[in-house]
This record gives structure tokens, sequence and C-alpha cells, in this order.
């Protein structure tokens, strides 16, 4: 894993938007020495690897969150297709197992110029009932725990997690194990939908890693005044 995909901003802006235009017109009004940007499944599926191709061209570092989970060759040549569009992030359901995870890390080998390969563990719209009903029997925290722990043996480079559960994560996976955090709303910022909310400063304390904020900065007035804002909230406690 590289070094270099390891260093710069920590701050992701999530392109939560529905065509190509609009997310443009937000990264014309970013830094890319300031920040990542994330590209999800709904703004994929509308703009595609053109708009990921700019993106890159235009020297963002681009968090590909399309939650891969399928069998371990088609996720593993999904991981390859989203190296080859050059992106810096990608990320995988960890609940594919053990051979599914191992595939992915061979299609992306830590060998500095791979993207950073990244798990998903319990999504946090689970409740425990619909938990239950598809299986997960020991609740959230212990499966987000067990799946954590098990990326880790995969080699992957880190998981998606809630700012709440950091501080765990960070105690039983140690350092170098990236822990990628929405759910992060400045102080003076709204919840949004959002339920369990930290700032920027809780969140990177606790020991995230990344941290991938949308509205606060795509809705605000300045987006890049917005960014600026937050970096100087992370600086001051790192
Ligand atoms: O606007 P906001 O800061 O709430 O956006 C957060 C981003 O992180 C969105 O793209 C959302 O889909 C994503 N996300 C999340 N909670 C998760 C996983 C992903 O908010 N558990």
């Amino acid at each position: 894993m590289t070094d270099n995909n390891r260093l710069g901003p920590r701050i992701v802006v999530a392109l939560d938007y529905a065509n190509a235009d609009q997310a443009l017109v937000l990264a014309d009004r970013l830094d890319p020495d300031a920040c990542r940007v994330k590209v999800g499944k709904e703004l994929f599926t509308r703009a595609g690897p053109n708009l990921v191709r700019r993106l890159v061209e235009q020297g963002f570092g681009v968090f590909l969150d399309l939650k891969f989970h399928d069998i371990p060759n088609t996720v593993a040549a999904a991981c390859k297709a989203a190296a080859d569009l050059g992106v810096w992030m990608v990320n995988i359901h960890t609940s594919g197992g053990r051979r599914m995870m191992e595939a992915a890390r061979e299609a992306l080998p830590a060998d500095g110029n791979s993207p950073l390969l990244i798990g998903v563990t319990v999504l946090t719209s689970l409740d425990d009932r619909e938990l239950q009903e598809v299986g997960f029997r020991d609740g959230a925290v212990n499966s987000v725990r067990r799946l954590a722990s098990l990326a880790n043996d995969c080699g992957l480079d880190g998981v998606v997690c809630s700012p709440q559960e950091v501080s765990v994560l960070r105690g039983n996976l140690g350092g170098d194990f990236l822990l990628v955090t929405p759910g992060i709303r400045p102080a003076a910022s709204g919840a949004d939908d959002q339920r369990r909310v930290m700032t920027p400063a809780e969140a990177v304390s606790a020991g995230s890693s990344y941290l991938v904020i949308g509205r606060p900065i795509t809705r605000a007035e300045s987006p890049l005044q917005a960014l600026r804002g937050i970096q100087e909230e992370i600086d001051a406690v790192l």
C-alpha cells in the first residue's frame, strides 16, 4: 500500500448529486490539494466512468464508493477496473467473506500504485431487528468488530465505520488500519438526517483517518471556505 495514498487531505467531500454537471460545478469550487471527493452509486450510475476520469484529471483523489459485493472473481475484476480508472480508494462489503476480500486484495497489489482497499462492515441503516432477520445474531457492535478484524486479516487497508465505533476499532486494530467515517458535523452545522454525529475534531481525536463530509460543505455558500474551516478544526487537534 502506498504512503502517498495515505498522506494528503483527510477530508473526503461526498458528491451526492444526480448528474455530472452539478458534481463538476462543486468540484470547480473545491481544491484538490485540500480534499478528496467521493462518488457514490447514484452519481456513478448516472454519470459513469467519464466523470470519474475527469475528476482524476482535475487532480482529485476519488473514493469510488460502490461497495462491491459479489463472487470473488467478479469483485476482483471490478476492483481492477476501478484501479484502471485511477481512483484513490475503493470499497467492498466485508460480509462477502474471506475469499472475496483476498481476491480483491490480490487484484489491487499493495505495491504503492493501487487504490486503497476499504471494507464496509454493517450498514448503519440496519437496526437490531433487521440485523437479526438477515442472520447477524450478535448485534451491530460485535458484528462490526468481527468483520473489521476479518478485513484486517485479509489485508484490507481499513473499514468505513461510524465515528462512535472509531475508538473501539482503533484499540483493537492498531494505528495503521484506516478508519473512514461519515456522520461528521462541524459544531455549527445541523445534523440533517444523520442520527449520531461527531464533530471533525472529535472524530480525528478518537482516531478517524478520513472524514466523509457532504452537506456541510456541498450546501455551504462557499464550499471552499467551509472546507478550510473544517480543516482548521482538525489541525487544531492534530
Ligand atoms: O451529507 P452528509 O455529510 O450526511 O453525507 C455523508 C455521506 O456519507 C453520504 O454520501 C452518505 O451516503 C455516506 N454515508 C453515511 N453513513 C454511512 C455510510 C455512508 O452517511 N453509514
